[in-house]
């Protein structure tokens, strides 16, 4: 107990937050409809003034914190709330016990990206299946302490669904825009269930920007895409949990899949805050990965030196990053400075096999989030990381999120070329149809290596 008295005196001089423009530098209290800088149309994200903190005692109290029942030491977000003056009172959190992910060690995995050992760090063991709700209670709750009846998100489907929760959780009504035909079910159906207005527009995710940040514009709807910089505020938790559960040895490589690529730079927001803070002294090297038809930052580092943005056409399977103009891409580009990490993309074939390879750990995920592990490969193929290095790879999603995805791959129906198909084909277990006998199972349990 005595532990959390001391570490609120110990840090209490971060006091309320600002936002600052990340491109004119510009501060405000108080952000436009968009979040976008008044003078310059920049992003903007929240800053504090850091005094000196007593590291031991922050580490301890978060941990301490763990052990409690009340409800915002519950919350693997809110239990770090020390590095989250977001909000004038902390009884307007909106939670749903979000967080507190596990790390698993995933030992296939190490050995087909040829490494020694290696951790996920599995998000989609969230409330609504993705990393999204970190980043939704602590908007939400924002969203909330402003008086906000409506709330709304455009979406290739987690981020609604996780809206659309803590929306039906504080008692608001929610609006999703999402791209028509191209969410996965499973998101979708949150959505729904949830009890947002969800309208499937005939555009593609960048489409379902544009409609909504004029919508805002014109009505009062508090805007919760990743532009909001309070998502971000609870994404960057996930760095604080990584580290206490590592008992704060620093690994040497992050690795995270991007797509609007507001995720990768939450995460790098607060391993530098941990490091500003001296909660830890060296930094690991975020490296961020997408999908090749969805390349938008590779291309912008690889041809412009991370100076201008190159938008692409985007197409994936994997619909969680699909996206094309990506909002949050200046801020990636920082943190892959600031850490000395790198980008890669990744093939559908990779993708798929590296999915069904996490698979065989034990382990579901979405596609979006097994572009990691796919392109981890690359990484360790290209000498940027070693063999004994010590790597996290960040699962975003839920492999119920996309399970159409997961059965079209068994089925060897997923990737229409027969290249692909051949890449995938070792890991594919198809379901096998038989009459119901005894005799018609035993030959194909021996077959599959019974009694070996
Ligand atoms: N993984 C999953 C499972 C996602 O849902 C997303 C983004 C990402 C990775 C990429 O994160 O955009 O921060 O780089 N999904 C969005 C959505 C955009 O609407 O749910 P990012």
């Amino acid at each position: 107990m005595g532990y959390s008295a001391q570490a609120v005196e110990a840090i209490r001089s971060i006091g309320q937050h600002r936002l600052e423009c990340i491109g004119c530098g510009d501060l405000c209290k108080e952000a436009g409809p968009d979040f976008r800088c008044e003078k310059c149309g920049d992003l903007l994200e929240a800053v504090y003034d850091w005094p000196e903190i007593d590291a031991e005692i922050v580490r301890r109290t978060w941990l301490h914190r763990r052990t409690s029942l009340a409800p915002l030491d519950q919350s693997g977000v809110w239990r770090f709330r020390d590095f989250l003056p977001i909000l004038r009172d902390f009884n307007h959190v909106v939670s749903l016990r979000e967080g507190n992910t596990p790390l698993y060690e995933v030992p296939r995995s190490a050995k087909s990206a040829g490494l020694q050992k290696l951790l996920a760090k599995h998000q989609g063991m969230n409330p609504t299946g993705s990393f999204k709700d970190t980043g939704m209670t602590a908007a939400i709750s924002v969203a909330k302490e402003k008086g906000f009846r409506w709330v709304a998100c455009a979406s290739t489907g987690n981020t609604s669904a996780s809206m659309a929760a803590y929306a039906a959780r504080a008692g608001m009504r929610s609006l999703v825009l999402i791209p028509e035909g191209k969410i996965a079910w499973g998101k979708l159906a949150q959505s729904l269930e949830y009890g947002a207005v969800t309208l499937q527009l005939r555009t593609d995710f960048d489409g379902c920007v544009r409609v909504l940040t004029e919508l805002v514009h014109r009505y009062p709807i508090y805007l919760l895409n990743s532009m909001n910089p309070y998502r971000l505020e609870g994404q960057k938790t996930l760095a604080f949990e990584l580290l206490e559960q590592l008992e704060w040895e620093v690994p040497d490589h992050i690795v995270v899949p991007g797509g609007n690529l507001a995720n990768s730079s939450a995460i790098g927001k607060g391993i530098l805050e941990l490091h500003r803070a001296g909660l830890i002294r060296k930094l690991p090297q975020i490296h961020v990965i997408q999908a090749e038809g969805a390349n938008a930052l590779v291309r912008t580092v690889r041809e412009t030196g991370g100076k201008k943005l190159i938008p692409v056409q985007a197409e994936t399977l994997a619909t969680a990053i699909r996206i094309g103009n990506p909002a949050s891409w200046k801020k990636a580009v920082r943190i892959l400075e600031a850490t000395g990490g790198s980008v890669e993309q990744v093939s559908e074939a990779e993708i798929a096999v590296a999915k069904a390879e996490i698979g065989e750990d034990g382990i579901g995920c979405e596609p979006a989030s097994a572009a990691t592990l796919a392109g981890l490969k690359k990484l360790v193929k290209q000498g940027l990381v070693k063999k004994a290095e010590s790597v996290v790879l960040v699962l975003t999603g839920h492999v119920l999120k996309d399970p159409e995805y997961t059965f079209k791959f068994h089925q060897g129906e997923l990737l229409k070329d027969s290249v692909a198909e051949s890449i995938t084909e070792a890991h594919r277990r198809p379901p096998i149809v038989l009459d119901g006998t005894v005799d018609a199972v035993l030959p194909i349990l021996e077959a599959a290596g019974h009694g070996e």
